[in-house]
């Protein structure tokens, strides 16, 4: 059964990445991770998959000044040069074009540390600690046009306990991402994955 191929792409450390690498290395799991990309030539998570012996590179976006797309289209490229099937953003810090998104759409997840939709965008750990939630985590999603608003594909809780700080539940979410993303990729490939949003079922015109 051939794995389905699948690119990365990351802004820094890459510990989500890191996860997928490490599910990937079983020859069962689903998906193999041919290709990850950085905007950053000097993340850490570039050497970190290069030394898993993966083809990695980082395309930094600063020479295309605020030409977002021409980037995206180097990216792109490279994505489909490489026989790429799904994208997997991991820590990925820049905001996409709609055509990027379009261009993906069904074959893209990303990870976000909340329970989504609480908490979309920047700082989702500050939201949650001043939002007084006692129960948080994150959540595995496919990217669609919209901020982290796309449809499920799984969830983690932890909780928020007395005294934390963003760092310490961060640090605990971040436990539960790589237990989370691997288990969810594997889904998705499989097809078990949120299947394509499908409004007209959600509603019961007779209801
Ligand atoms: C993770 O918390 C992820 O949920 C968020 O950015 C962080 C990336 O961390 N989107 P890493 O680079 O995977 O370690």
């Amino acid at each position: 059964m051939p794995r389905t191929k699948v690119g990365v792409l990351i802004s820094g450390r890459g510990s989500n990445m890191s996860a997928l690498i490490a599910a990937a290395a079983d020859p069962s799991f689903p998906a193999e991770i041919a290709l990850v990309i950085s905007n950053r030539p000097d993340a850490a998570g570039l050497q970190i998959a290069a030394d898993a012996g993966i083809e990695a590179m980082g395309i930094d976006h600063r020479p295309f000044g605020d030409d977002r797309l021409a980037h995206e289209r180097v990216i792109d490229a490279k994505f489909r040069e490489a026989g790429i099937e799904v994208i997997c953003l991991a820590g990925y810090m820049r905001l996409m074009t709609d055509w990027f998104i379009q261009a993906w759409i069904g074959k893209q997840l990303n990870i976000h540390p909340s329970l989504l939709p609480l908490f979309k965008g920047l700082h989702p750990h500050r939201q949650a600690l001043l939002a007084g939630v006692t129960l948080s985590g994150c959540t595995v999603h496919q990217v669609t046009l919209e901020t982290d608003s796309g449809p499920i594909v799984g969830q983690a809780a932890v909780p928020v306990l007395p005294g934390d700080t963003e760092d310490s539940l961060a640090a605990r979410i971040l436990k539960a991402e790589h237990r989370l993303y691997p288990a969810c990729l594997a889904a998705f490939v499989s097809g078990k994955g949120s299947p394509a949003l499908d409004t007209a079922s959600l509603f019961n015109p007779a209801g």
